[in-house]
């Protein structure tokens, strides 16, 4: 099985990258390949909403973006991955997934498996993660993806706040996505 990460945070060694470190060990573990894209140093610019690709074809733009869907229709696994910014995910992952416009009956017709980490700085249990689980749910729905599994880290606001559990948690989704 192929998994493609999304990682949208701008630090490498991050909270969110942290425990995407520990998804790809119990993926790989498990004998399945992961490849890791950091759309921070991605050259990629936002969807311009021109339709040239008529929502199955090739993009204007001409940059990362284009090989990054090639990528996503040659595997069989997304791994969505972002720290919170201002309750939502990154800008950075956020671009990719507008991108996703090119080739959205391509994509949503692989029923790909799909997971999410994420990180946030607040513990609130009842609404860190109220408006980003929705949108998850409608992008899921709406982009035909298996939803496979959401590690929503709470009080996360740096590596070493990182509570234990979360890297068990990020290892068996790995493991078992
Ligand atoms: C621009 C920006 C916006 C943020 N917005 C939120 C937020 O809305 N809620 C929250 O709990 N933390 C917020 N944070 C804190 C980060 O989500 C948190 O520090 C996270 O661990 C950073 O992840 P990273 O190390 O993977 O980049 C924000 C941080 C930045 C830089």
């Amino acid at each position: 099985m192929k998994i493609l990460v999304l990682a949208g945070s701008p630090h490498k060694k991050g909270t969110s990258n942290t425990l995407v470190e520990e998804f790809a060990k119990g993926a790989k573990d498990a004998g399945k390949e992961v490849e890791i894209i950091d759309l921070a140093k991605s050259n990629i610019h936002p969807c311009l909403g021109c339709d040239h690709c008529g929502m199955n074809g090739d993009c204007i733009q001409k940059d990362d973006g284009n090989e990054i869907l090639d990528k996503i229709l040659e595997s069989d696994c997304i791994l969505f991955a972002s720290p919170v910014y201002y309750y939502n995910v990154s800008a950075q992952l956020k671009m990719m997934i507008d991108r996703f416009y090119a080739k959205t009956g391509r994509i949503s017709a692989k029923h790909l498996k799909a997971g999410v980490i994420m990180t946030a700085w607040n513990s609130d249990e009842n609404w860190t993660y109220s408006a980003i689980d929705k949108y998850f749910d409608v992008l899921f729905e709406y982009m035909h993806f298996v939803d496979c599994g959401r590690i929503y880290g709470k009080s996360c606001g740096t590596v070493s706040m990182i509570p234990k559990h979360y890297y068990q948690e990020a290892y068996e989704l790995g493991k078992n996505i």
